[in-house]
């Protein structure tokens, strides 16, 4: 049983702050089950911060309890409660930048490339799926990156009316505030270059993303650990800095599903920390400058994984929890 056993906790977690090793069991197994996170042993705390405001409003004494009222919620109400509280929805606008630049350097070319010989794949579109998208500002990043890219002399002739942006995430809340598409000033000003401030307008004390840019990304909601053939071929697929809260099978079989949905020459973005070099034949790593793109042709992942041993030690079997 972890207690927390001075007092001080015990007025705030309102019993929450006790859970027994059986409870936690429980918890973590129907946790994975519904989203794939993968809270290993030792974590209890997480349980017991994230989610003791939802035991508390629910009227818990103990974790048994909860997790009896999450099996029987048939409207899957509580469980939706569950995601939000214990996902972890860390973003910001061009978070890590060098990924951004890779982008505009090697995918943004081949999108025009592409539209240019009409080699597009379904609904003759150049498609994104920005996968874990959280509060919205990693797919807005790229809706501003492509519009300066159209707008630029490498750029000229790409039709952004033929570039269709998917944006999914497993949180509701996550998605509502993306929808919004209004940030608070430390949102607004962490990360984002100043070139792209004029892509925002105030909205009271807030930032509001540009109606257009905004028109750009179509926010719907998709489990990753559910089948997600049903939203077709994309020509580019972000999923950054989720795949690190999974095990690697459930890693490796998103990984390979999304490569499913890749067309040859297309492109897979992972976060800095989700290398996937030797674990897969779907994919060649392509250096571009600090940052890697996943480039799908099955043929030359051997040739890959031989010239790449170090990158390798580094990345692979990296399985972090929350
Ligand atoms: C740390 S954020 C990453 C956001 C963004 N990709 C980035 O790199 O800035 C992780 C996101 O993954 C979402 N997530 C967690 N489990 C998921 C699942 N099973 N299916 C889809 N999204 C999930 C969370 O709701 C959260 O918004």
């Amino acid at each position: 049983m972890l207690k927390y056993s001075n007092s001080i906790f015990s007025n705030y977690f309102g019993g929450a702050e006790k859970i027994s090793s059986h409870e936690f069991e429980a918890l973590r197994k129907y946790i994975y089950k519904l989203c794939g996170l993968n809270i290993t042993k030792g974590k209890e705390y997480l349980i017991i911060h994230r989610l003791a405001e939802i035991f508390k409003a629910n009227g818990c004494k103990t974790w048994a309890e909860f997790h009896e009222k999450l099996v029987r919620d048939r409207k899957g109400a509580l469980a939706e409660e569950v995601i939000s509280a214990i996902s972890t929805n860390e973003t910001s606008f061009f978070r890590d930048s060098h990924p951004f630049e890779s982008v505009r350097a090697k995918v943004f070319p081949k999108f025009l490339e592409k539209q240019r010989s009409a080699r597009t794949r379904s609904s003759g579109k150049v498609r994104i799926w920005c996968a874990a998208s959280s509060t919205g500002q990693e797919p807005y990043s790229l809706a501003m990156l492509i519009s300066e890219y159209a707008n630029s002399s490498e750029g000229r002739g790409l039709d952004l009316s033929r570039v269709e942006i998917i944006a999914t995430d497993i949180s509701n809340k996550a998605l509502e505030a993306a929808r919004k598409g209004i940030y608070s000033t430390m949102d607004y000003s962490r990360g984002l270059p100043s070139n792209y401030r004029k892509y925002f307008k105030r909205k009271g004390s807030d930032w509001e993303v540009d109606p257009k840019i905004r028109a750009m990304v179509n926010f719907r909601k998709l489990n990753l650990v559910d089948s997600f053939s049903h939203l077709g071929d994309f020509d580019f697929v972000l999923c950054r800095n989720v795949l690190i809260y999974f095990d690697s099978e459930t890693r490796l079989g998103i990984v390979n599903r999304i490569a499913d949905m890749l067309g040859e020459d297309s492109y897979l973005l992972l976060g800095a920390s989700e290398g996937i070099i030797g674990q897969t034949d779907h994919f060649v790593a392509e250096y571009v400058g600090p940052a890697i793109l996943y480039r799908k042709d099955s043929g030359e992942a051997l040739k890959t994984r031989k010239i790449s041993s170090g990158f390798n030690r580094r990345s692979v079997g990296k399985s972090a929890t929350a």
